[in-house]
């Protein structure tokens, strides 16, 4: 109506500045597809060293995805290298930060520190900041439970590995503003992602249905009705699939993926989601995959 109109948030036409809280896998991911997309990115991590390792493991995709954009010309490549990194800043206080167009928040999977944030960010942020969770699991509602924009508040869900992997799930909650909800997916548009709408729902869509397939794997081979390198073999041979649910359980990390099963059966009640012993077992024994250099296979 007439009020909305006059609005700050329907001011913002896009997003120019991003911040993204957390500078870990996820995180530098995200900095980095905005960062190539011309935006004015600042990473925030609590642990100086993170934020080190954030900008070496952008420095070297953005290498990759050079090489690719500018395969014959040299000179362009290293240009985009430095472009794109130069507008990218790092920071460990959260306070210089809070002032953009949007913030991205993937910090550790756990809801009490997520809360936390966004409740001091509720604060300190301008009007017209838009805030969203990369969770996985957890409830987007639950997470911004305490904030008060909540009509400049959602999910945006990423893939790893976010610089290559094209999807971008917008989980639109009930208290969500259509303007909102517009900027989102125009803004994961433009850091080049195909966005799919889903509710507040959990796993929402891609690990929804990705939770029975590795779980269903895991038990199959916990039963011995296939070596874990045929079953492999036989969804990417098979299925079309890029890597195999064991590969794909490795590169993601199995405590992610007994997490991510452990609040799905919590949240579902869905038998198929229950524990597998295997996989508790694996991650006792610290076994995580390609992070901890064995997880079902041995990586050097
Ligand atoms: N940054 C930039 N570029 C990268 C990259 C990175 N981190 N990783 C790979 N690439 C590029 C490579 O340079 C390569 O480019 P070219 O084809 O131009 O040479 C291309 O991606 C393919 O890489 P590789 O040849 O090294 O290996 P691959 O063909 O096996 O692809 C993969 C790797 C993209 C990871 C592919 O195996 C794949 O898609 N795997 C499935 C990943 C998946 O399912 N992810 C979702 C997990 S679920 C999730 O993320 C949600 C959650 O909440 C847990
Ligand atoms: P990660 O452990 O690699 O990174 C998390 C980072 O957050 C760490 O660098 C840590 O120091 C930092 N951090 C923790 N608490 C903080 C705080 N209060 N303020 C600032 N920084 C803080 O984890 P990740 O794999 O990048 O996951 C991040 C989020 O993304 C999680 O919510 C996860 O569920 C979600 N996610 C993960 C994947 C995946 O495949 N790994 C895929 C999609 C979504």
């Amino acid at each position: 109506g007439f009020t909305r109109k006059f609005s700050s948030s329907a001011a913002l036409n896009s997003v120019k500045t991003v911040t993204v809280v957390g500078g870990g896998l996820m995180g530098s991911g995200i900095a980095q597809v905005a960062a190539q997309a011309g935006q004015n990115v600042t990473i925030v991590d609590i642990k100086p060293e993170l934020l080190d390792h954030a900008q070496k493991s952008i420095q070297n995709n953005l290498q990759r995805v050079a090489k690719k954009v500018h395969k014959d010309d040299p000179i362009k490549m290293e240009q985009f290298v430095k472009e794109s990194i130069s507008r990218i800043k790092i920071t460990t206080n959260v306070e210089e930060a809070a002032n953009v167009d949007l913030i991205v928040e993937a910090i550790v999977e756990k809801l009490e520190p997520k809360q936390e944030l966004f409740n001091k960010l509720d604060k300190i942020s301008p009007e017209h900041t838009i805030f969203a969770t990369n969770t996985s699991s957890i409830s987007v509602n639950a997470i911004g439970s305490g904030i008060k924009r909540k009509d400049r508040f959602g999910g945006l869900h990423f893939f790893n590995p976010v610089p290559v992997m094209r999807l971008l799930e917008v989980i639109k909650t009930e208290s969500m503003s259509e303007e909102t909800y517009k900027i989102m997916m125009e803004w994961g548009k433009s850091v080049g992602k195909t966005c799919i709408t889903c509710k507040d729902t959990p796993g929402f869509v891609v690990n929804r249905l990705l939770g029975p397939y590795s779980a269903e794997a895991l038990r199959l081979y916990e039963r011995g009705d296939a070596s874990k390198e045929d079953i492999d073999i036989g969804m990417k041979l098979g299925a079309g699939y890029p890597m195999g649910p064991f590969e794909l359980a490795d590169y993601t990390g199995l405590d992610t993926n007994k997490y991510v099963l452990e609040v799905l059966h919590k949240l579902t009640n869905n038998p198929v989601f229950r524990p597998i012993p295997l996989l508790d077992k694996m991650v006792s024994e610290g076994k995580l995959g390609v992070k901890t250099g064995e997880g079902f296979y041995k990586y050097k």
